[in-house]
């Protein structure tokens, strides 16, 4: 397993390394994505391929339970190993498990993340009904990635070794619509001006953005971040 591979299912030693190097370098795109949900104590949330844990942890600093799920068992082990406290705590779980047909009953979550994932998911549309499924009546499902289809140069690089399709919010849109989501919000970080594109059905505005947790790479890519309610 090489590391292209790595990304899309991590595996083995090498896998392992590169989870934890995700938990440090996502951590500016992950932090600026949750800045666009109010967690609230009695949430009960889903991590679908949650990597190495990280944001599992930090959103369980507020939820009353976080779960989750991969479809690598060594994104599953790192998640048990990095939430070991919280799980003895019965605040987290982690299991091994595909989108394509989630382990948990349907109307189960108040909400369902996904940080950096997407990309890999089979039939897309499919798997947003599925998380539709196990998300409860007016819940919301945050998606988070670090660009907005794959005109910028890192991710056309990407694209060209790893088997993953960058999607821009308009498609990312038309998918979530297509399940009769509602109230689908796109956030999507200007960094150069400060600022944050809001796109609303109502319309599109620009709000000052501070944000400044970036690290050098992220001055290449762009951040989005799409919130939508069942
Ligand atoms: C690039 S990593 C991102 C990990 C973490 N969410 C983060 O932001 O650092 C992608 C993760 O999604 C998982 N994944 C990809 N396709 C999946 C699927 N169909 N079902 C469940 N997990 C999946 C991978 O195993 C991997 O752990």
């Amino acid at each position: 397993m090489g590391f292209f591979d790595n990304m899309r299912k991590p595996k083995g030693k090498l896998g392992k390394i590169q989870l934890k190097s995700m938990n440090k370098e996502h951590t500016p795109v992950s932090l600026w994505g949750l800045k666009h949900l109010d967690i609230s104590p009695d949430d009960v949330i889903l991590d679908i391929g949650c990597g190495g844990g990280i944001n599992v942890n930090r959103m369980a600093q507020k939820a009353k339970k976080v779960y989750g799920v991969d479809y690598s068992l060594e994104s599953v082990n790192l998640s048990l190993e990095v939430n070991k406290d919280l799980i003895d705590k019965g605040i987290v779980e982690i299991h091994e498990g595909n989108v394509a047909s989630l382990p948990y009953d349907d109307n189960s979550f108040d909400i369902v993340t996904a940080f950096e994932t997407v990309y890999f998911w089979p039939d897309i549309e499919k798997s947003f009904a599925e998380v539709k499924r196990v998300l409860k009546p007016g819940g919301k499902f945050l998606i988070g990635m670090e660009s907005n289809g794959s005109d910028n140069l890192s991710m056309r690089f990407f694209e060209r070794f790893i088997d993953m399709t960058v999607y821009n919010d308009k498609e990312i849109t038309t998918f979530l619509e297509n399940n009769d989501y509602k109230d689908i919000t796109v956030y999507l970080r200007d960094g150069k001006n400060k600022q944050e594109i809001i796109k609303t059905p109502n319309g599109e505005k620009r709000v000052r953005d501070e944000y400044d947790k970036v690290s050098f790479s992220d001055k290449f890519l762009e951040w989005m971040t799409v919130v939508a309610v069942k």
